[in-house]
């Protein structure tokens, strides 16, 4: 596997309590660039808790996390997104009733200029940045599937559970971030159709986003092996193992957390 040493995200100590429950406790660890780092850990570990402060939806009650130096620990969800952490969700978060397009100007609705106004009276300006809006989601859509691209004015409703996987992930690259944190992409799926949309990912980002790093929360572990740079595993919260996949794999208090629940 390629080698990655430019730092780019790192997280220490991070701490978060539901009430008496310690969802995460003291963990740290880094992400290089480029890097395609594989999340694990049994259900209830802290996987997603860990995305939900790293994205700013819960506030981490200690510890901090930095991306590129810069601390973002504090700052409020829209603004970590604009400093280069963007995240698709476990659940699903398309409007099923909208088309392919509409989705993905949701994402992209931070980065336009042009306000309310300029959409009733200028409307030369309004309409290239939607010109300008739609070649852009045609380009984040043939990264990933030429088809796509043809289905844009399709509803969501009637694309397939890949493609709408797709989808989610071609609008969490829309604001063009520096770490992309996916939850369970594969949910759902076939395997035959996590095995694609994996082998996608991997090829996107090798293709157009070598610097993108990617924290990956995935169950099978063919996938993970198959996958990722290295792998941090977490057990009540707490970080129990991390390192290349080989190495994770022996690690008898990771198996005994899979075997446990
Ligand atoms: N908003 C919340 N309020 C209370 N408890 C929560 C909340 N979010 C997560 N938890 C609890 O934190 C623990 C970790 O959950 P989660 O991060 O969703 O795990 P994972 O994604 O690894 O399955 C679980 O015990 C879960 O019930
Ligand atoms: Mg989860």
């Amino acid at each position: 596997m390629t080698t990655h040493n430019q730092e780019l995200f790192r997280c220490d100590n991070l701490t978060k309590n539901f009430g008496g429950l310690t969802a995460l406790q003291g963990v740290d660890f880094l992400v290089s660039e480029g890097e395609i780092v594989g999340l694990i850990g049994p259900n209830g570990a802290g996987k997603t808790t860990l995305f939900n402060v790293i994205t700013g939806v819960y506030p981490s009650d200690a510890g901090r996390f930095t991306l590129k130096g810069e601390i973002l620990s504090g700052l409020a969800p829209h603004q970590i997104k604009k400093k280069g952490i963007s995240r698709t969700f476990q659940q699903s978060r398309l409007v099923l009733g909208l088309s392919v397009y509409d989705n993905l100007f949701i994402g992209m609705l931070e980065s336009f200029q042009a306000g309310f106004v300029d959409t009733l009276i200028r409307r030369s300006r309004f309409k290239r940045e939607l010109n300008g809006a739609i070649e852009k989601a045609n380009e984040l859509l043939s990264q990933f599937n030429e088809e796509l691209v043809d289905r844009g004015f399709t509803t969501v409703n009637d694309i397939s559970q890949i493609d709408r996987r797709r989808l989610e992930i071609c609008r969490a690259l829309a604001t063009k971030p520096a770490l992309l944190l996916l939850d369970e992409p594969s949910a759902g799926m076939t395997p035959e159709e996590s095995i694609e949309l994996m082998n996608d990912i991997r090829g996107v980002q090798k293709k157009y986003y070598q610097q993108l790093a990617i924290i990956l929360v995935e169950h099978d572990m063919l996938v993970i092996e198959g996958i990722t740079d290295r792998v941090v595993a977490l057990n009540y919260g707490q970080k129990i193992a991390e390192g290349t996949f080989e190495d994770v794999a022996h690690n008898q208090e990771l198996k005994e957390a899979y075997l446990g629940q």
